[in-house]
């Protein structure tokens, strides 16, 4: 449903992505792993229009986009149906709980009482209901993290990214964030994630994608990763958590 054709990227001389295609199923849950530098948010960046890109394109089912060319027309259309959890939350530090889930919902023209009322469900989903009044600055950094999930499920997205969405959490607040998560694995939205919780993505995921300075090197079901046979792989798992 999305498939991404030899995406290149490069800040100014740094070649940051190097020809990554790839392609995700409906209901596929794809966790990306990978060193510090090896172009992991700025390919999540670029899938969902954050960032342009060299070169490439990106197919949403009948929908064929150029990364290298992008208009606010198409970006609007891809944020549409791809949104994005991030490391740091991004939530609006002057809006509520509940205003940040909805915002996007008024702006994409949904009448207030509608909104309101979707996005309390949402809140309830991830356990904030309560919460719905506080600031961000009133949250924990799990609870912040959970409303930018709720606003991450608000437009109904096909596919949601996760850009590290526990890195920047006390340990003690990790697996609520993570809980909630799981639960979106088994209502089948499709997930792409970049993390370090190896427990956890092997856990999740149907695929596990390693890069290394701007390449896809494996590309495998979690129960393989440990078998592979890549070096670069094989030296960046014996620094991570088994
Ligand atoms: N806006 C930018 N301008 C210039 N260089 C950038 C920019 N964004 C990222 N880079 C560089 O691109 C490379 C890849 O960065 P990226 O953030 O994608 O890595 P990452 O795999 O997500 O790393 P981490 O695990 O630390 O989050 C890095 O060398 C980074 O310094
Ligand atoms: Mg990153």
């Amino acid at each position: 449903m999305i498939t991404l054709k030899d995406v290149h990227k490069s800040f100014d001389d740094l070649k940051v992505l190097n020809g990554i295609s790839f392609t995700m199923k409906k209901g596929e849950i794809i966790s990306v792993i990978g060193s510090s530098g090896s172009g992991k948010s700025t390919l999540l960046r670029v899938i969902n229009g954050l960032e342009s890109a060299s070169r490439g394109h990106m197919k949403i089912d009948d929908d064929t986009f150029d990364l290298s060319t992008m208009h606010e027309k198409d970006k609007r259309r891809i944020r549409k149906r791809v949104s994005m959890v991030f490391q740091n939350y991004n939530l609006f530090k002057h809006k509520t709980a509940l205003e940040n889930v909805i915002e996007g919902l008024i702006v994409d023209g949904m009448k207030k009482d509608k909104a309101i009322e979707l996005g309390i469900s949402l809140l309830d989903k991830v356990g904030l209901v309560d919460r719905k009044n506080h600031y961000p600055s009133q949250l924990s950094g799990g609870q912040q993290q959970r409303v930018g999930i709720a606003r991450a499920l608000a437009l109904k997205p096909q596919v949601i990214l996760f850009d590290e969405p526990t890195s920047a959490l006390d340990p003690e607040l990790v697996q609520e964030v993570l809980s909630v998560i799981r639960k979106l694995v088994d209502e089948s939205v499709t997930i792409l994630i970049v993390t370090h919780e190896m427990t956890f993505a092997k856990e999740i995921s149907d695929r596990i994608v390693f890069m290394s300075e701007g390449v896809i090197e494996v590309d495998t079901h979690p129960q393989a990763l440990y078998q592979s046979n890549n070096n670069k792989l094989r030296a960046f798992l014996g620094k991570a958590d088994k």
